[in-house]
Formats: structure tokens, sequence, C-alpha cells
């Protein structure tokens, strides 16, 4: 079994849903207490042992990388005023770290994970969704590390999943499930946004990803699936049958920040689990009753 080193995170999308704090700003730079969206999934993904950060960016998406390169001078000014530069310990990444790609039309979340595929070569990689923040439960690693435990396990091909309201399955990618192994369910089919009348079951897919590479053989013959996009989904169907295929439960809380309602709710759930800025909010929510 090849060992996971790379990652994809697409990073393309207009973020129409956060206008007009998006107009001019990548929606990956959104803030969750006092780091970008972006940053929490690099974290991850370095703690899972990921080495190559791959970027599928698009017009406008240039601080994303500006994020993780050195800032000289801020810095020189930090270091001026005897200010410590821990604070930037997580945007500073090994020299050659991180790749990126551009995506140049919005064909779907298919197409952008193809654009990576010279990056990725014959090697199977990791896909995070940074709009899925996602926190391990107390003690846990996160949730990337958590499958990275299972591919050790099975191989092939692991997304993450959980229940999902039936009312909400247009939202999801929707598993066929088979035989349970603990938090490991085979997949036997996937149906990108069913309606909840044809969805196959509740467990939907989160935005983490294991794949194998064959998927960008898929890929290479791309089929226009739900909302007339290239869907990933439709891509990894294929793929069952002919290598392993499993859905992992992870011990992680998601906080689905692709909506204004789940953003807000994720600042305050991360605020709250913070020392230095619980008190505050908790004594200042008290004051909202
Ligand atoms: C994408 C995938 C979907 C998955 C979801 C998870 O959809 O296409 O299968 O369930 O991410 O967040 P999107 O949210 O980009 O519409």
């Amino acid at each position: 079994m090849k060992m996971l080193r790379k990652a994809v995170f697409p990073v393309a999308g207009l973020g129409t849903r956060f206008l007009p704090a998006t107009k001019a700003m990548p929606k990956e730079m959104l803030t969750i207490v006092d780091r970008p969206l972006i940053q929490y999934a690099v974290e991850e993904a370095l703690e899972a042992g990921i080495e190559q950060l791959i970027f599928v960016t698009g017009r406008n998406k240039t601080a994303l990388e500006d994020h993780f390169d050195i800032a000289y001078e801020l810095e020189a000014v930090m270091k001026g005023r005897g200010k410590s530069l821990d604070i930037l310990a997580g945007t500073r990444l090994p020299a050659g770290a991180i790749a990126s790609v551009r995506q140049q039309e919005p064909l779907g979340l298919g197409h952008a994970i193809w654009c990576a595929r010279e990056i990725v070569g014959d090697e199977p990689f990791a896909v995070l969704l940074p709009d899925d923040l996602m926190v391990g439960r107390s003690g846990r690693p996160g949730c990337l590390a958590q499958m990275v435990e299972a591919y050790e396990r099975v191989g092939g091909n692991i997304v993450c999943v959980e229940q999902v309201p039936p009312e909400k399955s247009a939202s999801y990618g929707i598993i066929t499930p088979g035989a349970r192994d603990g938090p490991l369910t085979e997949v036997r089919g996937l149906v990108e946004k069913p309606k909840p009348e044809e969805a196959p079951s509740n467990l939907g897919i989160v935005g983490r990803y294991i794949l194998q590479p064959e998927v960008m053989r898929v890929l290479d013959n791309p089929v226009r699936g739900a909302g007339g996009e290239i869907q990933l989904t439709d891509a990894m169907a294929q793929l069952i049958g002919r290598q392993p295929f499993h859905g992992l439960t992870v011990e992680a809380e998601r906080h689905d920040c692709g909506d204004k309602i789940g953003f807000v709710k994720a600042n305050l759930a991360l605020a709250l689990k913070r020392e230095d800025v619980a008190p505050a909010i908790r004594a200042f929510i008290a004051t909202l009753q």
C-alpha cells in the first residue's frame, strides 16, 4: 500500500453564499475566532502526515498562498516591537510544501480535483473541503488522522460519513451502505444530492476523502451529473467493486461553514473551547438571554 503524502484543497469557489464579504476576499479566508478556514484544514492535513498540499485555486485567490508564505515586513515590525512570532507558527510550512494549480472554470468538484492530476501523479491522495471544519472530539486526533488510521488497515478509498437529516439529502453525496465493521461501513453505491425519497440511506459524505489515483482516470472522461456539474461522487462510484471502498464515521465535530448559520455557530463553538476568549464570550452570551 502506498503511503498517503498528498492532499488536494479545492479552493476555487466564488463564495457567493457569503457575499458581500467574499466580493474581494476568498471565502476560505473567512475567520473562525482568529484563524482563516483554510488554516484549520491545512493544520488537520499536516497532523495526518500530509507532506504536499495542493491548492486548486481560481482568480482572486492569491491571499490563500500569501497566508502560508513568509511576511517579511510584518515579521520585521513584530520583532522590532519585541513581539513573539509564535502566533504565525501554523502559517509557516516547509519550503515547497504548497503547490497550486488553477481551475479556470467552475465546472464542479470532480473537475476541480482533476485539475490537480499531474501534481497528484500515481499516488493515493486526500481531499479536504475547507468549508467543512472538523474538530476531533476531546483527546482524539483530527478527522483526516482518524481516516489515515483506517486507511492503513483497509486501504482503497475512504470517505468520511455522518448521519444527515433525511430532508437534507439533496445537499450531500449519499452512500448505499453494505457490511459494517465498527466505524467503517462498506460503500456499495454512491449518489450525489438525491431527493429524500430517492436517498439510499441517511449516511452523507462530509468533506474529507482518501482516494486512489484511478479516480483521475475516470475523470479523464467527465460526465455531467447533479446540477449539470462534473461530480466527484459520480467518479468515485465507478471505483466501487474495483477497489476497496469504505465510509468512516469519525469522532469529530463537524461545522458546516458553507453557510452563514453554520459559520456563526462555528465561531461560537470554537471560541467557547478557547481558554483565552471563552470566559468573556460566555459572560457575553449570558447577557443576551
Ligand atoms: C460536496 C460534495 C458532496 C459532499 C459535500 C460535503 O458538495 O459534492 O458529495 O457531501 O461536498 O460537504 P457541496 O457542498 O460542494 O455542494
